[in-house]
């Protein structure tokens, strides 16, 4: 019997990523894609449908003339990001440390949208382990294992958008999970 080899994969859910992103896309977006990779989400969402496009990724681009290689979180701590409209998130694990450092430097009158992929639930399901994110917003000892935590997901995320709410004063319109 061959064992199956689990590696992290970049086109994990390509479809529903790409429909949503299609679906929700502001028209005249300027998009800051943080975690950009070979490029999948962009050659079937972004390329030629957007006003603006930089790509960001610590170890991989798909076109140097419109990627930079670098760790997104030096890149948004560093760099003027005034100008996107639009932030493409599509971690491996969680970016909502990212999210939290982008808003911060993000004017409140901005309209803004914000693709997340979030790895957060599998964690969930796999360990039922309170990370330190969901300890700070739910009050809840890190570490602490809640089986089945996961399906307390949009309770969870809910909580963290109205942190975000409430730290700098940001306003969730919609949010779609
Ligand atoms: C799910 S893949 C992205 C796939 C990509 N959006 C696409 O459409 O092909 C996650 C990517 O994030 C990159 N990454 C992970 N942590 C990062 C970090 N801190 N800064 C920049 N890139 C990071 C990885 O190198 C990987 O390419």
């Amino acid at each position: 019997m061959k064992r199956k080899i689990w590696r992290q994969k970049d086109s994990s859910n390509i479809n529903i990523k790409v429909g949503i992103r299609k679906a929700y896309l502001p028209e005249k977006a300027k998009v800051l894609d943080l975690f950009c990779g070979y490029g999948e989400i962009y050659q079937r969402v972004y390329k030629g449908n957007v006003q603006a496009y930089l790509g960001i990724d610590h170890l991989k681009i798909h076109d140097p003339e419109l990627c930079r290689l670098i760790k997104n979180t030096v890149f948004v701590a560093h760099n003027d990001i005034s100008e996107y409209n639009v932030f493409d998130l599509d971690d491996y694990g969680s970016p909502w440390m990212l999210l939290y450092l982008i808003l911060k430097k993000r004017n409140l009158q901005d309209e803004l949208t914000i693709f997340i992929t979030d790895g957060l639930p599998l964690h969930l399901q796999m360990t039922g382990k309170v990370v330190k994110m969901i300890s700070a917003t739910e009050s809840i000892p890190r570490n602490m294992v809640i089986p089945a935590m996961n399906r307390w997901y949009a309770q969870i995320c809910s909580t963290m958008l109205l942190d975000i709410e409430r730290r700098y004063g940001w306003k969730v319109f919609v949010a779609y999970l």
